[in-house]
């Protein structure tokens, strides 16, 4: 029952299967969830899998963790795990998804979805086969107040016929050479997708989400570091065989005329972590933002400025801390990357339970398997050197 309509928020057991980087982040996340204010469901993180005993260590700081399993078949089988989140290598993203489905859970999927377009088209299929299947895919950055911001100026229409619109995500620790080789950063774990696997899903949420489906891509890949120390600092080095940053420059073909967007997605931009940033340019209007400036939003507008006249004008606001589900935070205060994380397990919850009304939504898995298309037709552009299809 809703919170909302005075009852308790109803109890829903999580399960992690991949207790790294994002495991950890997401258990941190749900014990910040009384921030929310009436959110539907009340999730408790009950059973955790990890093949790496240090990694399912970690957990048992969580008194609500109640299993630690080096079996993801084990944790799928627990009734208490009502949804669950999982986060490893893009090689293994299709077994485990399709294994979770068919085990009758809810899931949020990490990126890209499947290590390429056959497996998500796969785990597609186990959705269609499952009755009652709910399944998203994890992009947090969206979730700033200030892309919401930026999202509900452009569904306003305030920009015009689109002049050109750009979404970026950005990392820059690719540059340090002698850091040592990992699974992103080798094809058959990360996919040949490379950089376009790892960062895309963040440059394409948003653009997908508001109707702009490419046409024709134009791809630019880079594949600039072709070897890296392999770990145990023993002097060996691997072969580095991803891409490390793609430049998608695609045409969108909107009703008011088509327009050029940009999809960048580095591993080697300089001096950037983990800024994420988006801007579209209209005849009437303008926005961006960027994770650099985490509280501000720019706005574009024409001014009167005084004993001058009227002129083009980028105007910068404050977006405060409100983002897709209102907060205890005060309104006025700085917002991060773990409080994006919440607000996107905040929406992800409250569409599972038919309470997200026409609020900003986690990734749908038909738009996580189009990405899929669009990083192959930029892959195949590369390789032709002309604009493919997706
Ligand atoms: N949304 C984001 O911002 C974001 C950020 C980083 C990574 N990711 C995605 O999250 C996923 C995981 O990335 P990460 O950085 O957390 O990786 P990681 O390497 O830090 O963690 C992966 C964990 O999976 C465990 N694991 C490996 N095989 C397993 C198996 N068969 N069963 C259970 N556990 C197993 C490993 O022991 C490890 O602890 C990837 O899909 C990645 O693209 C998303």
């Amino acid at each position: 029952m809703s919170a909302l309509g005075g009852g308790a928020p109803k109890r829903v057991g999580v399960g992690i299967v991949g207790g790294g980087l994002m495991g950890r982040e997401i258990a941190a996340a749900l014990r910040r969830w009384p921030a929310l204010i009436d959110h539907p469901v009340a999730p408790e993180l009950v059973a955790v899998c990890d093949i790496n005993p240090d990694a399912l260590a970690w957990f048992e700081r969580i008194d609500t963790v109640t299993q630690l399993t080096a079996s993801s078949d084990e944790l799928f089988a627990n009734p208490d795990v009502d949804v669950v989140y999982i986060a490893v290598r893009h090689d293994l993203h299709e077994r485990l998804y399709v294994d979770a489905i068919r085990a009758g859970k809810s899931l949020l999927a990490e990126k890209p979805f499947g290590i390429d377009a056959p497996a998500a088209e796969s785990v597609l299929r186990a959705i269609d086969e499952t009755p009652g299947a709910f399944v998203r895919v994890s992009s947090e950055m969206p979730f700033f107040p200030g892309p919401q911001w930026a999202i509900d100026y452009v569904r306003s229409g305030a920009v015009g016929r689109v002049i050109e619109a750009r979404c970026a995500f950005l990392h820059a620790s690719d540059l340090d050479t002698a850091k040592p080789i990992n699974w992103k950063r080798q094809a058959r774990f990360c996919g040949e997708a490379g950089v376009m696997n790892d960062l895309g899903m963040h440059a394409w949420h948003v653009p997908l989400r508001l109707g702009w489906r490419p046409e024709r891509v134009f791809g630019v890949l880079s594949d600039i570091v072709r070897e890296r120390p392999a770990p145990g600092g023993d002097g060996a080095t691997e072969r580095c065989d991803t891409w490390d940053n793609a430049v998608l420059h695609c045409r969108v073909d909107d009703p008011a005329g088509p327009f050029p967007f940009a999809a960048e997605t580095k591993r080697i931009a300089l001096g950037e972590k983990n800024t994420w940033e988006f801007e579209v340019h209209g005849m009437e209007g303008g926005v961006r933002f960027s994770t650099k400036r985490p509280k501000t939003v720019e706005v574009f507008a024409w001014v009167d400025v005084p004993g001058v006249g009227r002129e083009q004008s980028w105007q910068q606001i404050d977006a405060g801390s409100q983002s897709v589900w209102p907060t205890v935070t005060g309104p006025n205060f700085e917002t991060g990357f773990s409080d994006a994380i919440l607000q996107m397990w905040a929406a992800f919850l409250a569409e599972r339970e038919g309470s997200l009304g026409d609020r900003f939504g986690c990734v749908r898995p038909e738009e996580a398997a189009l990405t899929h298309r669009i990083f192959a037709a930029a892959a195949r552009s590369h390789e032709s050197g002309g604009a493919v299809a997706p």
